[in-house]
């Protein structure tokens, strides 16, 4: 069946902090991404109903003729549905804060999608994406899933392995994250900026950054040897990034360059160039899932209480690159207008010296059959180890998570940079085990093949 715009768009997670935001952009490029139905699916229906609330007062600011649906139904949600955005939080922001908190009590880094708090994740998230695939299959017109939910890296590799065919385009935020500070920096629009990249998702570096032809790397240099990647005002920056623990991130760049000065690094290399720093450094009592909570979390459902009480609508949400990024892409996907933007693919060569199987994160012409990676031709030892060893963590983990195996995901633990050995990696592990009970498939051979 061939889309016709106006479109059906699902949004999963339609219970999300960043729903609204999304929504926002959405509204803002009607004209470009013609829409009819916006539907919201969530597993939640109390905290997406609080969500949706916003969301319909979003679209009636622009149109009255898309309509909103918000269900819990996946029949509802994904029949004749065209596009999904995806951005499911497996166990919400509490099992985030075990993420966090279980491995910082063993001086390990904590972070949501970094070392084993991201391994963690992977578990979780695996199976109901691979059920949501199922259900767009079932119910929805071909469409395309364009994915944010993390761990993205696992992720990807979970439906490369399980759902080889199925059309879902795993994207991040965070390379167009680093690009806006770039271009601020710079002084142009990060729409000006056209960049090499390679890596996998929150693990790769930019290679070059064009603008008007010429690269700006060299100038990008020697401000990150000052400020790190931010402007002397800060202000410029997205109010998400904005937050104290980003800024942290932000200057990181400056240290991690200062070692290794020769591509501008993904903020989330300091999880794994600079672990024990990001320990030393860390509340294992508030982490970012505390401050999320306490923040984004709080500002949007109290926001949405004020609205319910009084009619009147406080600044609740903020739209950014996430929420941009996200509809150029699919523009780009449902018009065929093949714009260049870094997203996670089966890499097939185009980073010539890491396997084909892997997902890696680099440029690519998003098309209407889907995105067309730019071959990135070999990469120096030193990237080509780290992610190896990252690789290698996680594609164990997401065997472990098909096979059901507990020595597989001790390996993909004791294997991820984060981790310094394999005794933390098993405690770290066993403690998970019991936190995520009913979250993560049975690791059977647990007891058949390790002896406590
Ligand atoms: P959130 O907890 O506010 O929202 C997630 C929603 O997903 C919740 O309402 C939850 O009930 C729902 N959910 C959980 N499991 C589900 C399932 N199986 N089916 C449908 N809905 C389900 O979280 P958030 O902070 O707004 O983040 C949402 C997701 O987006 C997370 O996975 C986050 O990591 C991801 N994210 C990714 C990027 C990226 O760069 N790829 C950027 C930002 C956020
Ligand atoms: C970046 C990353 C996302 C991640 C998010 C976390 O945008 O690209 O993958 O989910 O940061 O942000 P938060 O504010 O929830 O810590
Ligand atoms: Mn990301």
């Amino acid at each position: 069946m061939s889309k016709q715009a106006p479109f059906i768009l699902t949004i999963v997670g339609g219970g999300s902090t960043y729903t609204p935001g999304i929504v926002k952009s959405l509204m803002v490029r009607l004209e470009e991404f013609p829409l009819k139905e916006i539907r919201l699916y969530d597993l939640d229906a109390e905290r997406q109903l609080a969500v949706s609330k916003v969301v319909e007062y979003v679209i009636r600011q622009h149109t009255n003729d898309v309509k909103l649906t918000v269900t819990t139904d996946p029949a509802e949600a994904f029949t004749a549905a065209d596009y999904v955005f995806a951005q499911m939080r497996v166990g919400k922001y509490k099992m985030r804060e075990h993420d966090e908190k279980i491995p910082l009590r063993h001086q390990v880094v904590g972070q949501e999608t970094c070392g084993p708090g991201g391994l963690a994740y992977g578990l979780r998230t695996i199976e109901p994406m691979i059920q949501l695939i199922d259900f767009v299959e079932q119910y929805a017109n071909d469409a395309w899933i364009i994915n944010y939910s993390n761990p993205a890296a696992i992720v990807a590799e979970g439906i490369r392995r399980l759902r080889p065919d199925a059309k879902v385009l795993n994207i991040c935020d965070m390379p167009v994250g680093v690009m806006r500070n770039m271009a601020a920096v710079l002084g142009v629009e990060r729409e000006d900026l056209t960049v090499n990249y390679f890596g996998l998702n929150h693990f790769g570096w930019f290679t070059e950054v064009f603008v008007d032809g010429e690269d700006k790397l060299p100038e990008l240099r020697e401000h990150i040897a000052k400020f790190g990647l931010l402007t002397e005002d800060i202000s410029v920056i997205d109010v998400q990034h904005s937050d104290p623990s980003w800024v942290k991130t932000y200057k990181n760049i400056k240290p991690l360059m200062d070692y290794f000065p020769e591509y501008i690094p993904n903020p989330y290399m300091q999880y794994y160039l600079m672990s024990t720093d990001i320990v030393d450094d860390s509340n294992p009592e508030h982490t970012r899932a505390n401050e999320v909570m306490a923040g984004r979390e709080k500002t949007l459902f109290e926001a949405i209480r004020t609205f319910e009480e009084t009619g009147e609508m406080p600044e609740a949400f903020h739209v950014g690159v996430h929420g941009i990024f996200i509809v150029d892409v699919a523009i780009s996907l449902a018009f065929d207008r093949r714009e260049r933007h870094l997203v996670i693919v089966e890499n097939n060569g185009a980073i010539a010296n890491i396997p084909d199987d892997a997902m890696v994160e680099v440029p690519a012409y998003i098309t209407s059959h889907g995105p067309e990676p730019i071959r990135v031709g070999h990469i120096p030892l030193f990237y080509k180890g780290l992610m190896e060893q990252q690789l290698a963590s996680e594609k164990l983990l997401v065997e472990a998570t098909i096979e059901g195996s507990y020595e597989k995901a001790l390996q993909a633990f004791t294997l991820n940079k984060t981790v310094p050995s394999a005794r933390h990696a098993k405690t770290i592990l066993d403690e998970m085990i019991e936190a995520n009970a009913g979250f993560w498939p049975d690791l059977q051979s647990r007891h058949t093949l390790v002896r406590n």
